[in-house]
């Protein structure tokens, strides 16, 4: 479970939801390859990558599959995802590929990457600033940690979104509900703060209820 007291039982949600609320939660997979596979390119990233709050983890499958040489680990807190995730890398032959659960805001894992992305996983976070120290913490010195966060704007975004939504108001008030409490949200001066270092505008594709002014995304190098 993720942080204790969370509204959203995760392991359960993967196990259970139907497609069109997998869609919904699984963000990343829209179009957040790419930005990341230049980021790659550009920045020489050649050993290790993390994603941290994975899912059903859409991205890291296709850069695993363009980056075979690359080593890329999936953490999330929802052992049923990573067993399905586990399951699809087996039959797709992704040898480079490998998952295991972790929770924010703390990481168990001893060891440290590259690069190290979390994408739609911040907003489900209390402790949200002992949670960057933490991802901060798995990248090794010279890479770089990528992230989006629960901005001061996001609460009235996701209020208009539930009160747009007939269908899905109601969800997504209980899911982004320490978001609407406005319990962990963030900003470039309190991310400078934490870890000593300006967080950088990360150019992300496909900007939706994350990547976006609510929920930006941004790069630390360390
Ligand atoms: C909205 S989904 C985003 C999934 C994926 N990153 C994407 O962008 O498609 C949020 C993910 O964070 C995971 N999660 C929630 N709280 C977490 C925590 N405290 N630690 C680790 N993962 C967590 C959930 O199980 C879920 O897979």
């Amino acid at each position: 479970m993720s942080d204790g007291d969370e509204c959203i039982d995760w392991n359960t949600f993967w196990a259970e939801a139907g497609d069109e609320r997998r869609a919904m939660a699984a963000t990343g997979q829209y179009g957040q390859a790419e930005p990341l596979a230049q980021f790659i390119e550009q920045r020489g990233i050649s050993d290790s990558v993390a994603s941290i709050g994975c899912g059903p983890a859409h991205v890291l499958f296709e850069l695993a599959g363009r980056y075979p040489e690359v080593e890329f680990v999936g953490y999330d807190t929802a052992e049923s995802v990573i067993i399905e995730n586990r399951e699809r890398a087996e039959r797709t032959g992704r040898n480079n590929l490998t998952f295991g659960v972790e929770t924010l805001p703390e990481i168990e894992a001893e060891r440290q990457f590259e690069l190290v992305f979390s994408y739609g996983t911040l907003q489900y976070v209390r402790a949200i600033e002992q949670a960057v120290g933490s991802l901060y913490e798995l990248v090794v010195d010279g890479g770089y940690l990528v992230f989006d966060y629960p901005s001061r704007t996001m609460p009235a975004t996701i209020e208009r979104a539930a009160e747009d939504s007939d269908e899905h108001g109601e969800w997504l008030r209980e899911r982004f509900d320490l978001v609407l409490a406005r319990e962990n949200l963030l900003s470039y001066e309190r991310i400078h703060d934490l870890l000593g270092r300006w967080p950088r505008k990360f150019n992300a594709e496909g900007d939706g209820p994350t990547g976006s002014r609510a929920s930006p995304r941004v790069f630390v190098p360390k």
